[in-house]
C-alpha cells in the first residue's frame, strides 16, 4: 500500500467553500476531555487534546452545547447564549480555544438552540412571575388549560422525551415544551425572540466561530392555533415540525452569515440543519442557497447495513441535493444514538431510528467493528461533507450496562424507566493508560461522571496509535486521503447487487455487504477497511482504488 501524504493546509486559507467538502468532528464536551479533574469534560481539557483533532485530519469541529445551563438535558437547556458554564470552563477560555483550533486550520462551529431555552433562562422566569397575558410569556407558548377547572392540557401535543408536552405553572396556565419540562419552546412568532437570536448569532460570529449547528431546526414555528394533532387529516404532520413559516428564520439567518462572509470570502460562516422528518422536497428546501447551506443526513444514519436499501438512500440523497445544489452530508452517528459498532452489530437490526435504540438485543461487537470501519470508509468516499461523533475513530462501543441509577438523560425519567436513553454513547473518551479513567482527567484519577468499560484499555487514543490494524490508523489514512476526492462527482459502477461500487473522478470505492467476496475493478489499491481475500473483497470491506 502506498504511503499517504497528509495534504491538509495548515491555516484556513482553503477554499471558501470549505463546507461543501468538509470531514467535520463532532466534540461532545462533557465527554471529550476534562482539564480540570472533576471527572467532567471541559474547554480546558478540548484545547490539550487538539492535537488529536489534528492529526485525525477534520477540517472543522462541531461543538455540542457549552452554555450556561442547569444540564436538565446535558445543555440543551440553555440558560444563557452569551456565557459558558462553570463545569466547562469560561468565555475567555472559549475564546482561546477558537483562536487555537484556527491557528491548526481547524474551523470551529457552536450548537445553536434557538427552539427552547432552559426554564432557568431569565425570560423564562420572568415568564412565570409576570403571570398570564404579560408580554413576558408572550415569548413561549403559554395558555390556559382545558376543562371546567383548567387541569386538561391545552391540546394533545407530547414531549418528545415522554408524557404530555405541556407542563402547569403555579397560576394554573400551561406552557409547551417539546423535549423536558425545563425546556420550554420560545414563541417564534414573537419578534423579541426574532431579534434576540439575531443577536446571539452575532455574538459568536464576532467571536470568530465558521459556523452554527441548528438543534430541532425544523420545529421553531408551531402551527397557529395550536391544533390538537388528532383534529388534522391523517398524514398532516406534526403542527411542531417542518412548518412553512421556519423559512423566513433561515433566509433571515443566512443573510446574517452572509454579511460576515462578504468581510472575509476566504471563511465562509455557515448553517447545519438538525432536520428530521420532512420528505426529501421538504428536506431540500431548507437548503436553497438562500437559507441553510447543509443539514445532517438521518436516512443514512438510520438505514440499515443492507446493500439495497443503502443504495436507495444514496441515491435519494443526492436527488434531493442536487434540487437545490446543496452538498449532503454522511452521518454515522452522533450523541444521541447508538454507537455505530454496537448498532451494526445487533443481530436483529431492523430500525436505527431516534426512539429505537434497541437496548440489550445482542450485538456482535466484532462483526460490528468489521461494519463500522467499511462504513467509515464508504461515509467518506462519498460526494458532500461527512460527520464523525467523538470516539467513533476509536471504535467504543455504546456502553449498554451502566448502572440505572447513573443515568442523567431525562428521556430514562420521562419514560417511567422504560428506555433508557443515550448515556450509552457519551461515555467519557479513554485517551491513554490501562485502566479507567484512562487518561481522561489528563493525570488525574477522578472517576469520570459515567463509568468506562475496563475493556477500553485496548482503545485508548495512545494504544491505537502507531498500530496499521487499529481504528484509529483507518481513520487517519482515509481523512489524508479524502481531499482527494475533491468535488468530483459520484458515478455508480456495475456491479453484483450486494456491492456498493462507485467512481468519483480517480478514486473509486467499492464495499461489499454481501457474504461471498467480490471481484475488485481493475486499479490501485489505496486503502482497505481490512485485509483482503486472495485479491478479493471479502464481506463487510470497503475499498478504496485509484483507477
Ligand atoms: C437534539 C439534540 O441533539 C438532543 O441531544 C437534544 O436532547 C434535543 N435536540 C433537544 O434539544
Amino acid at each position: 500500500m502506498k504511503a499517504i501524504q497528509h495534504k491538509k493546509e495548515t491555516a484556513l486559507t482553503n477554499s471558501a467553500a470549505w463546507w461543501r467538502t468538509a470531514a467535520i468532528y463532532q466534540v461532545y464536551p462533557r465527554s471529550f476531555a476534562d482539564g480540570n479533574g472533576d471527572g467532567v469534560g471541559d474547554v480546558a481539557g478540548i484545547r490539550a487534546r487538539l492535537g488529536h483533532l489534528k492529526t485525525l485530519g477534520i477540517d472543522a469541529i462541531w461543538f455540542s452545547p457549552w452554555y450556561s445551563s442547569p444540564m436538565a438535558d446535558a445543555g440543551y437547556d440553555v440558560a444563557d447564549y452569551r456565557d459558558i458554564d462553570p463545569i466547562f470552563g469560561t468565555l475567555a477560555e472559549v475564546e482561546a480555544l477558537i483562536g487555537e483550533a484556527h491557528d491548526l486550520g481547524l474551523r470551529v462551529i457552536v450548537d445553536i438552540v434557538p427552539n427552547h431555552c432552559s426554564d432557568q433562562h431569565a425570560w423564562f422566569r420572568a415568564a412565570v412571575a409576570a403571570g398570564p397575558g404579560s408580554p413576558e410569556r408572550a415569548r413561549f407558548h403559554f395558555r390556559p388549560g382545558r376543562g371546567a377547572n383548567g387541569d386538561l392540557p391545552p391540546n394533545d401535543w407530547q414531549s418528545n422525551f415522554g408524557g404530555s408536552g405541556w407542563t402547569r405553572v403555579p397560576d394554573g396556565e400551561y406552557y409547551f415544551h417539546m423535549f423536558a419540562p425545563e425546556q420550554p419552546d420560545l414563541n417564534w412568532a414573537n419578534p423579541a425572540v426574532v431579534e434576540e437570536f439575531d443577536d446571539i448569532l452575532r455574538f459568536w460570529l464576532d467571536r470568530g466561530v465558521d459556523g452554527f449547528r441548528i438543534d430541532v431546526a425544523h420545529g421553531l414555528v408551531k402551527a397557529d392555533g395550536l391544533p390538537d394533532i388528532s383534529s388534522l387529516e391523517p398524514g398532516a404532520g406534526k403542527p411542531y415540525e417542518d412548518q412553512p413559516g421556519v423559512h423566513a428564520i433561515y433566509r433571515r439567518w443566512r443573510a446574517i452569515a452572509d454579511e460576515y462572509t462578504a468581510a472575509d470570502p476566504k471563511r465562509e460562516r455557515v448553517f447545519v440543519g438538525e432536520i428530521v422528518g420532512p420528505d426529501p422536497e421538504g428536506f431540500a428546501r431548507y437548503l436553497r442557497s438562500d437559507e441553510l447551506h447543509s443539514a445532517f443526513n438521518f436516512d443514512f444514519l438510520f438505514c440499515p447495513w443492507e446493500p439495497a436499501r443503502l443504495r436507495t438512500v444514496i441515491d435519494e440523497t443526492n436527488a434531493a441535493h442536487a434540487l437545490v445544489g446543496a452538498p449532503p452530508t454522511w452521518v454515522l452517528a452522533n450523541h444521541d444514538v447508538t454507537r455505530v459498532v454496537t448498532r451494526y452489530g445487533r443481530l436483529d437490526y431492523t430500525g436505527f431510528g431516534f426512539d429505537d435504540r434497541r437496548h440489550g438485543v445482542p450485538s456482535d461487537l466484532e462483526l460490528g467493528t468489521r461494519r463500522a470501519r467499511a462504513a467509515a470508509l464508504l461515509s467518506m468516499a462519498l460526494p458532500g461533507g461527512v460527520y464523525v461523533y467523538q470516539g467513533d475513530e476509536l471504535g467504543l462501543w455504546e456502553v449498554e450496562d451502566l448502572d440505572d441509577d447513573l443515568r442523567q438523560d431525562p428521556i430514562w425519567e420521562r419514560s417511567g424507566h422504560t428506555e433508557r436513553g443515550r448515556d450509552g454513547c457519551r461515555v467519557p473518551l479513554p485517551w491513554s493508560g490501562d485502566q479507567p479513567p484512562f487518561g481522561f482527567s489528563g493525570q488525574g484519577d477522578t472517576e469520570p461522571w459515567l463509568p468506562q468499560p475496563t475493556g477500553w484499555k485496548d482503545y485508548t487514543a495512545e494504544a491505537q496509535d502507531g498500530d496499521p490494524a487499529s481504528m484509529l490508523s483507518l481513520y487517519r489514512a482515509a481523512l489524508a486521503v479524502r481531499p482527494e476526492f475533491g468535488d468530483a462527482p459520484m458515478a455508480w459502477l456495475d456491479s453484483a447487487p450486494d456491492v456498493l461500487a462507485f467512481r468519483r473522478g480517480d478514486l473509486i470505492s467499492v464495499s461489499n455487504l454481501g457474504t461471498e467476496p467480490a471481484a475488485l475493478p481493475a486499479g490501485t489499491i489505496v486503502l482497505a477497511s481490512g485485509p483482503l481475500d486472495d485479491g478479493m473483497v471479502p464481506s463487510d470491506t470497503t475499498v478504496w482504488l485509484r483507477a
